[in-house]
């Protein structure tokens, strides 16, 4: 009973997933190894790693936007290839660098551009953004450049997209990453409303003391490889200084805290 709500549950299957780059001389680089992973539905996901550890990779062979070297990834049961549209329209990204994915004029042209994209008409395309507005705390802004939002807006725009794309599950490469305080409660707050409507969250950071309130599992990704799974507070209570994650159950508050330096 139990393994059939499991399986019905399921998102993403990650089945002993390579990616192996060719380095000059003959060498390569095994960026990403053996890597097994299981996703489910509505859940909140920490994956953490350092930098290098091979998180943007897992991101772009989840989303499709890479392929593996070796292994495979099904999505709700299907191979990717086999679910190409139902993944483009069900799972949204959020890149490292906000930026690097703003398309629109406006923050509404922007907002508008994954429904029309999917020709959606022009009714349920402004019906959509002035949705994704309002849950993402955009209201007001719409007419403004992308360009003027500040870095938690902007990466809060990108969410707003993904919504109004209709999307049910959502991938965030570092998104603290470049945020001061008030940047990272905004985008805080969007991740608790996500989780809060249904949404899968998948969080890839090493800063993963910001989102760990959230998180219901984590994931160590240590040089390519998945190194430790479960409940964060286990997962916190076996981390190894070698992962390259600050643990945030340590106190660094004194010298003599700082047990990595020589
Ligand atoms: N196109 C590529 N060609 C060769 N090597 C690559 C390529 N893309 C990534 N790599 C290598 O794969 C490894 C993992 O990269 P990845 O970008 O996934 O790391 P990351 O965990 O996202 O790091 P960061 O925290 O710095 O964003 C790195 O060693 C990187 O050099
Ligand atoms: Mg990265």
């Amino acid at each position: 009973m139990n393994s059939e709500k499991n399986r019905a549950g399921l998102l993403f299957s990650v089945r002993k997933v390579s990616k192996i780059f060719k380095t000059g001389g003959g060498g390569e680089n095994r960026a990403l190894e053996g890597v097994s992973l299981d996703i489910y539905q509505g859940e909140c996901l920490l994956i953490a790693g350092s930098n290098g550890s091979g998180k943007t990779l897992l991101m772009k062979i989840l989303a499709g936007l890479m392929a593996p070297s070796a292994g495979e990834v099904f999505f709700l049961g299907e191979n990717l290839e086999k679910a190409a549209v139902k993944l483009r329209s069900g799972m949204g990204l959020v890149f490292q660098d906000a930026d690097a994915q703003i398309v629109g004029e406006t923050v509404a042209e922007d907002i508008a551009f994954g429904p029309r994209n999917l020709g959606l008409p022009g009714d349920e395309v402004r019906r959509r953004v002035e949705t994704a507005l309002g849950i993402t705390g955009l209201t007001g802004k719409q007419d403004l450049s992308p360009r003027r939002l500040s870095g938690g807006e902007k990466r809060r725009l990108a969410v707003a997209g993904v919504m109004a794309m209709g999307c049910f599950a959502v991938i965030m490469d570092e998104p603290f990453a470049n945020l001061d305080f008030p940047g990272v409660v905004q985008v805080l707050e969007i991740i608790r409303d996500l989780k809060r409507r249904g949404n899968t969250v998948i969080i890839l950071t090493h800063e993963l003391e910001k989102a760990l309130a959230f998180a219901d599992r984590m994931v160590i990704l240590h040089r390519g490889m998945i190194r430790d799974t479960g409940k964060p507070a286990e997962v916190l209570a076996r981390l190894r200084d070698e992962y390259g994650i600050r643990n945030p159950l340590h106190s660094y508050s004194a010298v003599e805290d700082c047990t990595w330096l020589g």
